[in-house]
């Protein structure tokens, strides 16, 4: 018996695609929807691989309403929707913020209204992220849901901080919405099978590919970007998060926002270990998790990097009943076979 049908936008892209796997093994019938301009349809094969069967998928855009619409009409029992679909370079939305305005506010927007306009009761998860508490205080670490949200630092950032307002002034107008912004810490790992990853275009901007690429020999070392931050190693903390566990998360959302009544219509969750690791940790993590050599030396700061953050994820733990539990080394091993596989290497 299907759990009802859920409409994934984004559904070939790195959290897309590894959500999607985790919907149709938990029992919901999916329609995936993709434009493929910063992913590729090999994914929606190895969704199809992993899970033994075909994906209803539709290729459009988004942010255009007329193409948007088409799926819900061909799929009028859309229960819920989680809507993965932006674009997430922060670097690039800092040159080019129209882009970012237009494309992720406009299908968000679309999003809503297609999922209000019959008055049906139909749910949104979004695909938010810890960008939105900026660099935290001190004293608000481990970091939970009530921290404050602090100004943006790059347009993408600012789309996520909108996204939630905008949802959060829907769900008062339209009592048939119910939405659940989940707020990710930093997402890495592949699928255990290594027929679906993460598939950066060109050098990769964030640092688990940069380190599987330099294992691959592509890169020749990786630079850690500063060394002399006020932590204890002096390189930068993050919460990282296997791609597999927070893809559970949003099964558990959609779980609760379709069963659950009495819900708030309008939830946030942080979703991430709870532990923070730094750079080098995570490095060191991956040399010998993996035994590959890893060059790196040391780099000045990037610019617009927070020092430290990482989740107090209580909230998602109590409620959503979920919790991010694979080991660190397992992910970082699912991160190399993922890399090996696309290279080709043994
Ligand atoms: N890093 C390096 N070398 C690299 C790449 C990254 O040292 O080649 C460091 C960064 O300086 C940072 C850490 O590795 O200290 C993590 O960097 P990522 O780019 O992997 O992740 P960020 O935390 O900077 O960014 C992530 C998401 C963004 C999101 C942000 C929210 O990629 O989309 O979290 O905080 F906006």
């Amino acid at each position: 018996m299907s759990k009802g049908r859920v409409l994934v936008t984004g559904a070939a892209g790195y959290i897309g695609s590894h959500t999607t796997v985790e919907l149709i093994n938990a029992g919901y019938d999916v329609v995936g929807v993709d434009n493929f301009s910063n992913s590729s349809p090999d994914m929606l094969k190895g969704i199809e691989q992993i899970t033994g069967r075909p994906l209803p998928f539709m290729e459009l855009d988004c942010s255009d309403r007329d193409q948007f619409a088409k799926v819900f009409e061909r799929y009028p029992d859309i229960a819920a929707s989680i809507h993965f679909a932006a674009c997430k370079a922060v670097g690039e939305s800092v040159q080019q913020p129209l882009k970012y305005f237009e494309n992720n506010l406009r299908s968000l927007l679309y999003l809503i209204e297609l999922s209000t306009r019959d008055g049906h009761g139909r749910g949104i998860v979004f695909s938010s992220s810890c960008t939105v508490y900026g660099e935290p205080d001190p004293e608000n670490l481990p970091i939970s849901e009530n921290a404050p949200v602090k100004p943006a630092t790059s347009p993408y950032g600012r789309t996520k901080q909108m996204s939630e307002e905008i949802l959060h002034d829907c769900v008062t107008a339209y009592p048939s919405l119910k939405v659940i912004a989940l707020r990710y810490f930093n997402p890495i790992g592949a699928h255990p099978s290594a027929l679906i990853g993460e598939m950066p275009l060109g050098v990769p901007q964030n640092l688990v590919p940069y380190i599987t690429q330099t294992a691959a020999g592509i890169r020749k070392e990786l630079r850690i970007f500063g060394n002399d931050y006020p932590t204890p190693d002096g390189t930068c903390i993050r919460d990282y998060i296997y791609v597999c566990d927070l893809a559970k998360a949003h099964v558990a959302a959609v779980d609760r926002i379709l069963q659950v009544k009495d819900s708030d219509r309008y939830e946030i969750f942080n979703l991430g270990t709870g532990t923070g690791l730094s750079v080098l940790e995570l490095v060191n993590h991956f040399i010998q998790a993996t035994g590959v050599n890893l060059p790196y030396s040391y780099a000045p700061r990037r610019a617009g990097d927070i020092v430290k953050v990482w989740a107090n994820p209580e909230k998602a733990n109590k409620v959503l009943g979920w919790k991010a539990g694979t080991p660190i080394d397992d992910v970082l091993r699912s991160a190399w076979k993922w890399e090996k596989k696309v290279r080709g290497i043994q």
